[in-house]
């Protein structure tokens, strides 16, 4: 990929969106959505958050995401049904709108990231009493499913046992067992995929709506936002030498961000243009990787272009 031509994008990043005529805007920390009857216009900024606060705008991030998502939606389709009606512009997804279930679904391989910070520090990994002995990074004995509350906006999610969404009554125990079949089918699915593809797929969030009682894959799937990619070649040998292993996921950022001194709170570091030009490189090289097919980068004006996409989308 060109780097001037990711360069000079830096300018045109879609950072904010104001789309009036859409409808109802709803701003998630990624995706703006505009909400019109019963279709929501999901739209996927190069927002890049990182600790639940955006922390830099990286240009092609949200085409990478938004045609990551419909590019596994399409894969998972035998499996169940899910939002999309119609993809009218490279960062956008017009989708049906549901009643989102309030869990965060998180099905894990391997143990990682917050799930091992619990676990390193004694404690059960959403009401999971893991075996002893595990290593950070080690593959689990067989996938586990380790769901979220879903947080009011500003508030951090927190971890939930499947026995108190259900004594809670968050979700019925119905429902809950298609969910929790449902999940581990596309991560099965998503994992197989991978592996194709030299990766592995670590762990991942689903978001389930309904409609008129049917249940539907939501939100996005299998993205760089919402799961975690090693490289399958060099995991072994890392793993056993006490080494991260490679990864195409946000933690190098986090990782970066903490070496600064930045843990979620308190003034941002800055991205330099050439660390923006590199992780827009990142995010298009890993989108060929995990697709296994080639990303071409719309640049230029992306809001007029989104603009007009819509416009004659709507008719
Ligand atoms: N088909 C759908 N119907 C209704 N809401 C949806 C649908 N698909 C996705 N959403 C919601 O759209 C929002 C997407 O925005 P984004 O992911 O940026 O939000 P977020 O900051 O992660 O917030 P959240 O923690 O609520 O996900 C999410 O709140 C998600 O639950
Ligand atoms: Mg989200």
């Amino acid at each position: 990929m060109n780097e001037n031509l990711i360069q000079s994008q830096i300018p045109h990043v879609l950072n904010e969106t104001d789309f009036s005529f859409l409808g109802e805007k709803y701003e998630g920390k990624v995706r703006d959505s505009y909400v019109q009857g019963d279709k929501r216009f999901l739209i996927t900024t190069d927002r890049l958050s990182c600790f639940d606060v955006v922390v830099a705008c990286v240009p092609f991030k949200g085409q990478v995401l938004n045609e990551l998502a419909i590019h596994w939606f399409e894969q998972a389709k035998d499996i169940m049904p899910n939002h999309i009606i119609a993809c009218p512009d490279p960062n956008v997804m017009v989708v049906r709108n549901c009643e989102i279930l309030p869990v965060e679904v998180i099905v894990r391989g391997y143990i990682t990231g917050s799930a091992w910070r619990d676990y390193e520090a004694g404690k059960a990994v959403s009401g999971i009493e893991l075996p002893k002995g595990l290593r950070a990074n080690q593959q689990l004995p067989e996938p586990i499913l380790t769901p979220s509350t879903k947080a009011e906006r500003g508030e951090h999610d927190e971890p939930i046992s499947e026995s108190e969404i259900l004594s809670r009554g968050i979700v019925a125990e119905d429902l809950w067992n298609t969910v929790r079949e449902k999940a581990f089918a596309l991560f099965a699915l998503g994992q197989e995929k991978a592996l194709e593809q030299g990766l592995i797929l670590v762990d991942t969030k689903y978001e389930f709506g309904l409609i008129d009682g049917e249940l539907i894959l939501a939100d996005e799937i299998h993205t760089l936002d919402s799961s975690r990619y090693w490289v399958a070649e060099s995991y072994q040998e890392r793993f056993e030498a006490g080494e991260s292993p490679v990864m195409l996921d946000k933690e190098p950022t986090r990782q970066w961000l903490l070496s600064q001194g930045y843990k979620g709170e308190g003034e941002i570091p800055t991205f330099t243009e050439d660390h923006l030009v590199s992780l827009s490189k990142h995010y298009m090289d890993s989108f060929e990787q995990i697709a296994g097919k080639s990303f071409t980068p719309f640049g230029g004006d992306v809001r007029s272009r989104i603009e007009n996409n819509l416009r004659e989308y709507l008719g």
